[in-house]
């Protein structure tokens, strides 16, 4: 959770955010969209070096590596600004180290909102810890809903009709081999999940790990 104490405000407006930076980095990057009468990000767009924000001193969330069991695969679904934790754990050595191949997607609206992602996947490879894992190892799927892009379509739509696998050129979702993680607004979330349960694909845990998880912390 993050959050401010704007001037005048009788309590701190606070919210949950996805660290979108890696666990062993000593700063915190948090990724948002900014809506101009947002109770929080009015004015959290406008704060500068200096300004105070509140951290929570515990953070919580479901998209963890050990509530998914070992696999071969790992995807990672998201869309608009669910793509945070998955910023985070594309630059864990842990990532790379568990799984053979890591397929991370990004679904938007507008071809703006895909910058994030594309620059960040780009800038992986200059990456002192993960930049030689990363190669050949990491593959980003972007497709967009309302612009004119190469990959059109709804994550939903893309693992539906098959076209996502034949893009990656990966054999269809199974349980035996594929790991998934699923992070974007809730009925993204609802949506993604009911599909990837139809692969025969099961809900982990910490306690009990298994075949997927989804954020629970966070709506993006
Ligand atoms: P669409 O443009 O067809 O609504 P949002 O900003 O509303 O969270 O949307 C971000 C992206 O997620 C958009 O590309 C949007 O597609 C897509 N999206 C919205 N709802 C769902 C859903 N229930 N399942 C899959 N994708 C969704």
């Amino acid at each position: 959770m993050i959050g401010l104490h704007p001037e005048g405000a009788k309590k701190p407006i606070m919210r949950a955010y996805s660290i979108a930076s890696p666990s062993w980095d000593e700063k915190l990057d948090f990724y948002s969209i900014k809506v101009q009468d947002g109770p929080l990000t009015s004015h959290l767009q406008k704060i500068k070096e200096g300004d105070e924000v509140i951290l929570a001193k515990k953070s919580v969330g479901t998209l963890v590596l050990d509530a998914l069991l070992p696999g071969k695969r790992l995807y990672m679904f998201s869309t608009g600004t669910g793509i945070a934790p998955f910023a985070s754990l594309i630059r864990d050595p842990d990532t790379y180290e568990r799984y053979e191949q890591v397929i991370l997607t990004h679904t938007c609206r507008q071809k703006a909102e895909l910058s994030y992602g594309l620059n960040l996947v780009k800038g992986l490879k200059e990456d002192p810890l993960v930049g030689e894992m990363v190669d050949g190892k990491l593959l980003h799927i972007t497709s967009l809903t309302r612009e004119e892009y190469p990959l059109k379509g709804r994550i939903t739509t893309l693992l539906e009709s098959g076209q996502l696998f034949e893009n990656a050129g990966v054999p269809k979702m199974n349980p035996q081999e594929d790991r998934v993680m699923i992070c974007g607004s809730m009925d993204m979330i609802n949506d993604t999940k009911a599909i990837v349960e139809t692969f025969g694909l099961t809900e982990g845990s910490n306690s009990k790990p298994a075949e997927f998880v989804v954020e629970k912390a966070f709506v993006g």
